[in-house]
């Protein structure tokens, strides 16, 4: 039996990294998904219709309040209803650093993809969602919602801060409501984001010392935590955080 049949998905940023990765896995397993993004979706709606699943892009950017209604209208338009939001969208800037050095234009860019755009998903998917009966949210977090590092991204850090303290209130508003909001909280995943972070040796093999598993997680990983979080199987988990992250946050050192 497939895990999300009947349920219709709406991810965002779903043209590429984790995003894609997730759509691809929740159409296979039996979701009709919509891919949101700001840069075109083509590549991942051909790859799901290719292995059998469907799919369909709607151009979205989630500062955007019209836009990201607009989002939520295609896919009940579309597919009849909404049954789960997979707010993936987010970046992490390239002169993010320390609180001295990040520029005020870099902390607001990123706390409005991250956390504004988070909410937005929110505030028009959870109508979509009392419509169609039950929902599940699944708000991208990260390690460093739980955890502080000394090579810093002050901006990234605090907006997903921002995300698991929301997932907790949305989480308890709807609890009665038939609607779960949990928070995917990964370690680093090599996709385009963390490459452009990560961009030599001597800064990935930084990190790499605080994997107890000694290596970085690979996008399916996450594709699958995402998956039982949007699905019926984890239908008494709400306002939660499901941290994949090799072991990071259990360390407090790690094997040589
Ligand atoms: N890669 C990691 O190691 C890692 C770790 C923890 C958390 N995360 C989180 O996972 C999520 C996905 O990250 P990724 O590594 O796949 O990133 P990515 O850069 O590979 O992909 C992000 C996607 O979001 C889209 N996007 C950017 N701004 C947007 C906007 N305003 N509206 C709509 N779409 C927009 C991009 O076009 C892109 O397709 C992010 O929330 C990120 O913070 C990633």
């Amino acid at each position: 039996m497939s895990r999300l049949a009947g349920k219709v998905a709406l991810i965002t940023g779903a043209s590429s990294g984790l995003g894609r990765v997730g759509a691809e896995r929740f159409a296979a397993e039996g979701a009709r998904v919509v891919v949101a993004d700001i840069t075109d979706g083509d590549e991942v709606i051909d790859a799901i219709a290719a292995a059998g699943g469907e799919a369909s892009f709607v151009a979205c950017d989630v500062t955007n309040p019209e836009s990201v209604e607009n989002a939520v209208n295609f896919a009940v338009e579309t597919y009849g209803g909404l049954h789960v939001l997979y707010n993936n969208a987010g970046v992490m800037l390239g002169d993010d650093d320390n609180p001295v050095t990040t520029s005020v234009e870099t902390y607001q860019r990123t706390m409005d993809i991250n956390v504004l755009g988070t909410m937005l998903g929110c505030k028009y998917a959870i109508p979509a969602m009392q419509q169609s009966g039950s929902g599940s949210i699944v708000n991208v977090a990260s390690f460093v919602a739980h955890m502080g590092a000394a090579t810093p991204q002050i901006a990234y850090t605090a907006s997903k801060g921002a995300v698991l303290a929301m997932t907790r209130e949305i989480a308890t508003i709807y609890a009665r409501q038939g609607i779960r909001c949990n928070a995917l909280c990964p370690g680093p995943i090599m996709t385009p984001l963390l490459a452009k972070f990560l961009s030599d040796d001597a800064k990935r093999n930084r990190r790499l010392v605080h994997i107890p598993m000694g290596r970085f997680g690979e996008p399916i990983e996450i594709a699958n935590g995402a998956l039982f979080l949007a699905s019926d199987e984890s239908s008494w988990m709400t306002g939660q955080s499901l941290i994949i992250d090799g072991g990071i946050t259990a360390a407090y050192v790690t094997p040589e």
